[in-house]
């Protein structure tokens, strides 16, 4: 796989890259509990996300409380005690016919990628959980980064800006997590550093998906607005952190 080529656009979205601290923290053997772990619930908060996105612009009652049950058993695992279930039987579980639909095509594309996105993101979820497994690292809650809530706060509060601004926020997200997984990559052990590798393609679409669903909907050119959220997110990674996690900022120690 050419890397490279692959992270080329990500970069060049990004307003910085990861700061050499986070970097030499996240490869202590010690910190890789708490980052799988980390890791692990962001790939289900990113399932949640696209979820919640159709489930508010697009979804019909039926729709909805299939896109509800299709999560509920990873919810309950992950943010209520609730049991191990059988991940990859579950993903068998989805059928295609019983998508929302919609007639608006903007809606329908919208659907479209994001049900793609949920099922990526919970395959994922599902890598991460062996990982750990095989690692003999046990599943406990953390509390989540200041991310994803200090990019929720620059969102504007009237639609269709909010929408736009979310979906900008979700091509930060994704890209920043591509560009974290290689950054880490050479790092790793084989096994993670090839798992983290795999998962470059899959985010590098996410975001390009994330950033044409805006465009598409957005009455005007969205470039201001990815600008602005562009340095929101930089700040994020740039400044000073007290909480070590996937998307923090610069740690405040080593240790
Ligand atoms: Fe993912
Ligand atoms: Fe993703």
């Amino acid at each position: 796989m050419n890397t490279s080529a692959l992270l080329e656009p990500v970069h060049q979205f990004l307003h910085c890259s990861t700061p050499d601290a986070w970097i030499q923290k996240a490869r202590l053997p010690e910190n890789l509990p708490l980052l799988l772990t980390d890791h692990m619930i962001c790939e289900l908060k990113a399932a949640q996300t696209a979820m919640l996105l159709i489930r508010k612009y697009v979804a019909d009652k039926s729709g909805s409380a299939m896109l509800l049950d299709w999560l509920r058993p990873y919810e309950t695992y992950a943010f209520y005690n609730g049991p191990e279930v059988d991940f990859v039987a579950l993903q068998k579980r989805v059928s295609k016919s019983e998508m929302p639909k919609t007639d608006d095509p903007w809606g329908q594309a919208l659907i479209d990628s994001m049900v793609l996105l949920i099922k990526e993101e919970l395959h994922h979820f599902w890598q991460v959980r062996e990982m750990m497994a095989a690692r003999d690292i046990p599943y406990v809650k953390i509390t989540a980064s200041r991310y994803a809530k200090g990019l929720l706060r620059a969102i504007r509060t009237h639609e269709p800006a909010m929408l736009i601004d979310k979906l900008i926020c979700g091509a930060y997200i994704e890209a920043r997590s591509c560009e974290r997984f290689a950054a880490l990559a050479p790092y790793l052990d084989d096994e993670l550093q090839k798992f983290y590798l795999s998962l470059l393609r899959s985010e590098a679409r996410h975001y390009q998906d994330y950033l044409s669903l805006a465009q598409q909907i957005s009455p005007e050119d969205i470039a201001p607005r990815v600008r602005y959220l562009g340095e929101v997110e930089a700040d994020l990674i740039r400044s000073p952190d007290p909480e070590f996690r996937f998307h923090s900022g610069i740690p405040d120690s080593l240790s």
